[in-house]
């Protein structure tokens, strides 16, 4: 441990809005890149906004940019117009440090900066960096703060690493960087980023089946006839086209997004509800998760890129088109797989998977389908409209749960249709449902790791996830191409619908 005292539990009821941070110094590696502008600063605004910094409250970035601590302090007002005197009063002590990662004399002269940001500011000491940089230097940068005495925190005051994503970009990467990482830190000081956990309504699945009595009973194969977890995005690559050939949907989205959602969907009910509860039931889940050999590669996957079309009224081009995009290139926009869970719960349970850019529309759901009741008392034409029953947590954009289920439509016939009972976040809750990004910088300056990513989870996704890809390589699953607007290529719904079960139409 490097503070000596427990994370507090988060769930603790009222506690979330009490929760403030610690006197820190946030020391941003990559702070003049895009995620720092997009993400980082707003989110720490909006927590600054909410009185959840002290005034011993400092950012350091750390960039190659020629930046001054003008400069950098402009950038940080830019990104957050209007963000109110909390967050004016924090800007005016950011500090800027410009250098190589890999240059001594930029990490001699972040230990300079560091002891006077702690003189002018009352940081005490504590630190949390940040990796926001490209990810081949998140090694670099973790190896010279302990080549240069910055790791370890002092008696009495902590010192923590966020990496971003990707985590690797195969098991035996990922396992290097940990190597790297661990040179440095504790494994308890290291805090993997999945902005997935930071969602609220992800961590309402949780709610949803271990606070209430309807739902846990119901959450297993008995009851439960296959899962469907959808990623879809309405937007292509965007200018991210040159990163995007290098990682692909399955390292982008299923290795990390998909594994944690269904990890947190699949899991057993933890002992408590805390960092290690929650993470060791997790890391369970998927280790239950089959690993699919080539063959089954070929049939129990689809990968698919997308063409240009018309996705929200407006005319896209296709993959290939897009800026630092290949021509040729055979990088999947789209997944869609089918996987097992080998456990008490769930053997025989299909989970399907989809995730995708430039379809339909940005929604991400869990779908619990249920079986259909053994024997229907009235008619079978009366029930043609009848669906089997279903629960599904909307992670987002339209936070909340549905409940599908069938009803007598009015009239002298005894005709059943399904109907949908919605629960929505934004309806029953006044409060303003905070950013990932808000809630995971503040767990991290807090120092409760409960939504980050240990090192076993990155482990297990990628047990799961690096099979495919090495079929892939050797050639299974053709790349299947798909019109921009439409939910995928076509073999994405035979790969469904030859169980005699389909897709949802979220
Ligand atoms: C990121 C991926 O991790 O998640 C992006 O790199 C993707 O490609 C993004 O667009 C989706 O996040 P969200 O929060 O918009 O669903």
């Amino acid at each position: 441990m490097t503070t000596g005292e427990p994370p507090p539990n988060p769930f603790a009821i009222g506690l979330e809005m009490a929760r403030r941070a610690p006197p820190v110094v946030l020391v941003v590696f990559g702070a003049s890149g895009d995620l720092t502008s997009r993400k980082l600063l707003p989110s720490l605004a909006a927590v600054a906004r909410r009185q959840q910094l002290t005034d011993s409250f400092a950012v350091v970035g750390v960039a190659r940019s020629e930046l001054s601590d003008e400069d950098f302090r402009k950038l940080a007002a830019d990104a957050v117009p209007d963000a109110g005197p909390e967050w004016e009063r924090a800007v005016s002590g950011f500090r800027y440090v410009q250098g190589e990662y890999g240059e001594p004399a930029t990490f001699d002269r972040l230990r300079q900066v560091l002891e006077e940001v702690d003189h002018d500011r009352g940081t005490q000491g504590n630190r949390v960096y940040y990796l926001a940089t490209v990810p081949d230097q998140f090694a670099t940068v973790a190896c010279a703060l302990g080549e240069h005495g910055l790791s370890r925190p002092r008696k009495g005051c902590f010192v923590r690493l966020v990496v971003e994503k990707p985590y690797g970009r195969d098991p035996q990467s990922a396992a290097a960087l940990d190597r790297a990482v661990h040179t440095s830190f504790d494994e308890d000081q290291v805090y993997r980023i999945d902005h997935y956990l930071g969602k609220e309504t992800v961590q309402n699945v949780l709610a949803l089946r271990f606070a209430n009595a309807i739902f846990e009973p119901v959450w297993n194969r008995r009851y439960v006839d296959h899962v469907q977890l959808t990623v879809a995005e309405s937007i292509g690559v965007g200018h991210r086209g040159g990163f995007y050939e290098t990682a692909g949907a399955l390292r982008d989205i299923v290795q990390n997004h998909v594994m944690q959602v269904l990890g947190l969907t699949l899991l057993e009910p933890p002992a408590t509800v805390d960092a290690q509860g929650i993470r060791d039931e997790k890391v369970k889940a998927l280790r239950a998760v089959e690993v699919l050999s080539p063959d089954e590669v070929s049939t129990s996957v689809v990968r698919g890129q997308y063409d240009r079309g018309w996705v929200e009224g407006q005319e896209v081009a296709g993959y290939r088109q897009e800026e630092g995009v290949a021509p040729d290139s055979h990088t999947e926009t789209f997944v869609a797989m089918r996987l097992a869970v080998d456990n008490w719960r769930w053997a025989g349970v299909p989970i399907y998977v989809r995730t995708g850019k430039r379809l339909p529309k940005r929604v991400t759901e869990v779908a619990m389908a249920f079986h259909r009741v053994p024997h229907l008392p009235f008619a079978s034409s009366l029930a043609r409209d009848l669906d089997a029953n279903s629960i599904v947590v909307r992670v987002q954009p339209d936070e909340g749960i549905t409940m599908c289920f069938g009803a007598k439509v009015p009239g002298p016939e005894f005709r059943v249709r399904t109907v949908s009972m919605d629960f929505s976040y934004g309806a029953s809750f006044m409060e303003e449902t905070p950013d990932a990004y808000e809630r995971l910088l503040l767990d991290a300056m807090v120092g409760d790791p409960t939504l980050f990513i240990r090192a076993d989870e990155v482990e297990q996704s990628w047990r799961i996830v690096a099979p495919i890809l090495e079929a892939w390589e050797e050639g299974a699953a053709p790349l299947a191409r798909y019109e921009s607007g439409t939910w995928g290529p076509r073999e994405a719904n035979r790969l469904i619908e030859s169980t005699g079960r389909r897709w949802r139409r979220p």
